[in-house]
């Protein structure tokens, strides 16, 4: 049933609410998806870490003596508790707060207290070493870990979303660098809603972040921000590469980033992700199950005129049907001006930080979502009620590009569905998708 309607473009309102759906995707789908963690910049030097969640798995992440990017299940070998429970740091070793074993940023259990007195020589300390995350994988900076042994490569996985962080990630000599730590909140929410959001929604901003456009911190023009393309990525990824108009011509070239960083930029991209770079004015997307991102620019919020470019990443944490944790990172060229940095951080407060214009709109939209998909008459699952949700914009009516420079499959319009429904394609395929038998076959 969930596969025909989906591939009619429908979504029956049940799957944002269901307890049992939702054990089902914390199995199927994050129990095996590449999950972000952090950033390289965030372990800047060898003893540095940071704790992390990928749902309900606390994950300790360090950076070895000698450099090495490793990470585990944030728990106690001996009786389970957190190891470590600060949310960053730097030191040489983790001592459980717990009985005091201590581990070392390798995962090696090197102190056992009073060890010999109470546990005798005989024991193997090499058996009870922390647990390892079953896979890590590097991309442009970003750290990712995977809980399925078997998970196919980090690069596989993101496939041609490579193309795009390349743009994102890799434009700037040194790369980018979180400022601060990721941000934190809980909104009332499903999961699957706040990831399209970002991933494939630009259609809501035209009402739901109208403020924004009357402020003028976004185009007033009311088909903004439906010019660009939406661009259908493998595995369920997509983004949103969005102008300011139908020209396709950016008013303030490359974000609005220094022209003194121009240069570097065309040394560091092709002449296709150039073009991208120099004339979107906005990049929104997402990897599928729940990692978002957003590439914008926007004043700083004090009477200034100057727009100034930010990248937020975010984590949308399950922590129930109805519930997410927001994990919100900033980041920036490296390379930039100091002063840019201060004024771009501003302006992604301002923004898309937890307090910013942009994410309380629409915080407040998700919550009652959540609320309206949790009665009785939603959650009918014979569908009595006709309750399935629409995603049926562009369908079987919008044509691909062909002339789009970049990979993927790339529609000339950003007010359409064909992220969504490329999600739920996928998200329904790793559903049923049977484990216990070899990989890659199908029930
Ligand atoms: S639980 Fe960690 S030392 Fe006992
Ligand atoms: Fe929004």
């Amino acid at each position: 049933m969930l596969r025909q309607k989906i591939e009619s473009g429908l979504l029956p309102q049940w799957v944002l609410s269901d307890p049992d759906m939702y054990e089902l995707e914390l199995e199927k789908i994050f129990g095996r998806t590449w999950q972000f963690l952090a950033h390289e910049s965030e372990l800047p030097e060898p003893g540095c870490f940071v704790t992390r969640w990928i749902v309900n798995d606390p994950v300790l992440v360090t950076k070895t003596k000698s450099g090495e990017i490793k990470a585990f299940l944030n728990s106690c070998t001996h009786r389970g508790t957190h190891l470590c429970a600060a949310d960053y740091g730097k030191q040489k070793s983790f001592t459980c707060p717990y009985h005091g074993w201590t581990f070392n940023l390798e995962g090696k259990l090197i102190g056992v207290a009073l060890g010999d007195k109470v546990y005798g020589e005989e024991m193997k300390k090499e058996e009870w070493d922390l647990r390892p995350i079953p896979k890590i994988g590097v991309y442009q900076g970003m750290i990712f870990g995977n809980l399925d042994p078997n998970a196919m490569p980090l690069e596989d996985y993101l496939g041609n979303m490579k193309w795009y962080f390349d743009i994102l990630l890799a434009r700037s000599d040194g790369g980018m660098e979180v400022k601060g730590v990721p941000q934190r909140w809980v909104v009332q929410a499903n999961w699957k809603v706040t990831s399209e959001n970002f991933e494939a929604d630009p259609y809501h901003v035209q009402m739901t972040h109208r403020s924004a456009k009357e402020l003028g911190i976004a185009p007033k023009d009311p088909f903004f921000p439906g010019y660009g393309h939406q661009v259908v990525l493998e595995n369920g990824h997509g983004i949103n590469v969005i102008t300011a108009d139908a020209t396709g011509r950016s008013p303030f070239p490359f974000q609005g980033m220094p022209e003194s960083m121009w240069p570097m930029f065309e040394r560091n991209l092709t002449s296709e992700q150039l073009e991208l770079m120099r004339n979107a004015i906005v990049f929104v997307g997402g990897v599928f199950p729940n990692l978002g991102f957003i590439s914008f620019s926007a004043p700083p919020l004090e009477g200034e005129t100057n727009i100034y470019n930010y990248l937020n990443f975010r984590v949308w944490r399950p922590l129930g049907p109805d519930k997410v944790e927001v994990w919100s990172w900033f980041m920036i060229d490296k390379a930039a001006p100091e002063e840019y940095k201060e004024k771009s951080y501003l302006s992604y407060l301002g923004t898309f930080g937890p307090s910013g214009i942009l994410e309380q709109d629409d915080a407040e939209i998700w919550a009652r979502i959540a609320q309206a998909s949790g009665g009785l008459m939603a959650r009918d699952k014979e569908l009595s009620y006709n309750n399935v949700l629409n995603y049926l914009m562009g369908l079987d009516r919008v044509e691909p590009d062909e002339t789009f420079p970049g990979p993927g499959v790339a529609y000339p319009i950003c007010f359409l569905d064909a992220v969504s429904r490329n999600m739920h394609k996928y998200w329904l395929e790793l559903l049923i998708k049977d484990h216990s038998i070899a990989e890659g076959v199908y029930r």
